[in-house]
């Protein structure tokens, strides 16, 4: 786009109204994007360029300010300086896409998200598991892997095992309900006040580590879900993790063996403990060290 180049009100037939409008935009927000001037998006690459667009408008899940705020996140990891420059500093006042705000409609909203290609290879869609009132622990992977992607559950294969083992050195177990797959309730023994859920919702095939625009599209639930959870602590298992949550573009070695405090989206402090991902322990058991370390710093928390 040109600089100086006004977007100027298009024009709309019945059917692109309707998805507008299920997307949180109408005709007559449309046409006041016509009014500012936007910022221009140059030195971005085009990729870079597609990514807030497609992020926004890709399909009903997607809450729009919720999935700019999770793209200026990962945007470090991409090396963008402002990848939220795509929008006019004077941005409309957007409705924001209704996601529903209690847990039941959240769960009900993924199961049927289609907000990126990732839907297109599921077999479920890992929402989480385990204590929902104000858990211990939450922690967040990176994506579901194939036993999690066949049973609907978070950490189900190798690298769950390995979580539930090193989770175990610490006194912490796995809601026993995480593992027949229900959710529990905090009648369930403090030290397995436990949720687990990941960055990403839906497995990528092969395993692949996620795009930024795939989770751009599935943090707004991770946000709800912190929100809705508020756990006493967050322990982010990996560097896609920590990064997603913190926003700092870092490596794991530079986040881990410390307490961040982590801004929730409703605006509180969690704190955070990133630590080595289970599936990177497989492969490198030299970091279990670590791990023990971390989980130890993140169990002297103390309940805020
Ligand atoms: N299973 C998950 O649920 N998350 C991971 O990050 C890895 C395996």
């Amino acid at each position: 786009m040109n600089k100086g180049t006004l977007l100027s009100a298009p024009s709309l037939d019945s059917l692109q109204i309707a998805w507008l409008q299920e997307i949180g935009l109408d005709r007559h927000m449309l046409a006041r994007w016509a009014a500012p001037e936007p910022i221009v998006t140059e030195s971005l690459p085009s990729a870079v360029g597609q990514a807030v667009p497609d992020a926004v408008t890709a399909t009903a899940p997607v809450d729009s300010s919720a999935a700019l705020a999770a793209l200026s996140m990962v945007a470090p990891k991409l090396g963008l300086q402002r990848a939220a420059t795509v929008v006019p500093d004077t941005a409309p006042v957007v409705s924001p896409v209704p996601m529903p705000q209690d847990w039941q409609g959240l769960q009900e909203h993924a199961q049927s998200c289609l907000a990126c290609d990732l839907h297109l290879g599921r077999s479920a869609v890992v929402f989480g598991a385990g204590v929902q009132e104000s858990p211990q622990w939450m922690i967040i992977g990176e994506a579901p892997g194939a036993s999690d992607d066949r049973s609907g559950l978070p950490f189900q294969g190798k690298p769950g095992q390995l979580l539930q083992a090193m989770l175990a050195s610490i006194g912490v177990g796995l809601p026993v309900a995480l593992q027949k797959g229900q959710s529990a309730s905090t009648d369930d023994n403090v030290l397995r006040s436990v949720y687990c859920t990941n960055v990403i919702k839906c497995r990528p095939l092969g395993n692949r580590t996620p795009t930024a625009e795939e989770i751009a599209a599935c943090m707004p639930y991770l946000q709800r879900q912190i929100d809705h959870l508020q756990p006493v602590r967050i322990l982010a298992m990996g560097h896609l993790a920590a990064q997603a949550l913190l926003g700092l573009d870092a490596s794991l070695d530079d986040l881990r063996g410390k307490v961040h405090q982590m801004h929730s989206a409703s605006g509180r402090m969690i704190p955070l403990v990133a630590t080595w991902h289970p599936a990177t322990l497989l492969l490198r058991p030299q970091h279990k060290v670590d791990v023990w370390s971390d989980l130890r710093l993140a169990l002297s928390i103390s309940q805020g």
